[in-house]
């Protein structure tokens, strides 16, 4: 299996304007810091960590809306040169997003499907003959009714607005499909409903997920594998289960006991840093319990097999963290996404596979964080 995004030592920094009024030099922060992951062919990738971590970010740069400071980015196999007007073009006619708000991502002026032809038409990749076709074709995929057609987004509920997004993405064949929580703004029947409507695509449909979100127990519903953002930093990266039953890393042990003992699913709800990220050498540093001299330097990407790959000093040493916890039985199953929907009952689709995992993860910045 071929990979459909690599992404090798991205780095990416933003100048703070806010600060800058107080520094001769405006001070950089780091939103990405030397990420690495690849996603495969057909394979859905679920990214979390706190607000800030830097998801939104990776977001961005897949569809071209921000450039990276450093590293590299690959869409089947072809870099990305992110000053060149046709890599940027090739990239977007590659990459489809679905933002969070549904709301403010639509075009008030327009109707539902005034949307999604404007998508096609902007593609240049479909006569006009043939537009009539392919809307009704994938408004039926994604569960958006003839009724809405002709409606304007106020005139829609948050998961018919999600699902016109969903449309307008599709519309034009994509490779890999950015979903940056694109549930959280939804109460949970309706977020039941499009990640049902979600999982059928991805079996109706030859394409790969990076699928962001807060909430574990959707990423554990959707995803074949899980990274886990840290100031910037990826610090674990693997099957989704391996992560849910034992988490290696100390941050993400933390977050994901916090989140079922506290039985809290979403990550924005669960407050593990009550102090800023280290400056220098480890991020989580100041914070973790099992630290050690070596914590000083950027901990390496270390594989620990079938591609579970973990920045912590601790496992190049033999040793496990303090804060280890009783392994997990089980990570509580949302009984909500469990609602079938109706209008989709009636597609035939394939069954597809989890993706296998790939070696992956962060590798020691040359560069320090600021
Ligand atoms: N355009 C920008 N200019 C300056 N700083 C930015 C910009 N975009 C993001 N940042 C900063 O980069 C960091 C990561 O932001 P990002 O939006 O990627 O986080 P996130 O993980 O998506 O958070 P959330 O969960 O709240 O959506 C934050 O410190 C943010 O303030
Ligand atoms: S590298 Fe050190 S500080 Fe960082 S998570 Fe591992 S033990 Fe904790
Ligand atoms: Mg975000």
């Amino acid at each position: 299996m071929t990979n459909t995004i690599d992404i090798e030592h991205l780095t990416v920094s933003f100048r703070s304007k806010r600060r800058a009024a107080l520094f001769r030099k405006s001070p950089r922060v780091k939103a990405l810091d030397d990420i690495s992951l690849h996603i495969k062919e057909g394979e859905t990738f679920g990214l979390t960590g706190e607000t800030g971590s830097g998801k939104s970010t990776l977001a961005k740069v897949l569809v071209g809306l921000y450039k990276p400071t450093s590293g590299t980015v690959r869409l089947l196999g072809k870099e990305i040169d992110f000053e060149d007007k046709n890599d940027i073009a090739y990239l977007r006619q590659n990459v489809g997003i679905v933002l969070q708000d549904p709301v403010r991502s639509l075009n008030p002026r327009l109707t539902v499907e005034e949307i999604v032809t404007e998508a096609l038409i902007a593609s240049k990749t479909f006569p006009k003959e043939k537009y009539k076709e392919r809307i009704d074709h994938i408004a039926r995929l994604v569960g958006v009714t003839k009724d809405l057609l002709p409606r304007y987004p106020r005139e829609l509920s948050g998961g018919q607005r999600q699902r016109v997004s969903l449309a307008r993405a599709l519309v034009v064949p994509k490779k890999l499909l950015v979903l940056d929580e694109p549930t959280s703004a939804l109460d949970v029947s309706i977020q039941a409903q499009v990640l049902n409507t979600l999982k059928k695509l991805k079996s109706e449909l030859d394409m790969s997920f990076l699928f962001i979100t807060h909430d574990i127990n959707v990423i554990k519903y959707v995803s074949h594998r899980l990274g886990v953002l840290f100031y910037g930093k990826l610090v674990e990266t693997g099957d989704v289960r391996d992560i849910a039953m034992a988490p290696k890393h100390p941050y993400t042990q933390k977050l994901i006991s916090n989140v079922l003992t506290l039985g809290m699913p979403s990550v924005r709800e669960v407050s593990i840093t009550e102090h800023r990220p280290a400056p220098t050498g480890c991020r989580y540093r100041l914070v973790c319990k099992s630290a050690f001299g070596k914590c000083h330097d950027i901990p390496p990407a270390l594989n620990l097999g079938s591609g579970h790959i973990v920045s912590c000093f601790l496992y190049e040493e033999g040793l496990t963290p303090l804060e280890e916890l009783a392994p997990v039985k089980a990570v509580p199953e949302r009984p909500s996404l469990a609602i079938p929907v109706p209008e989709l009952a009636t597609h035939q689709v394939p069954d597809s596979g989890p993706g296998a995992a790939s070696a992956e993860g962060t590798r020691a910045s040359p560069d320090p964080a600021p």
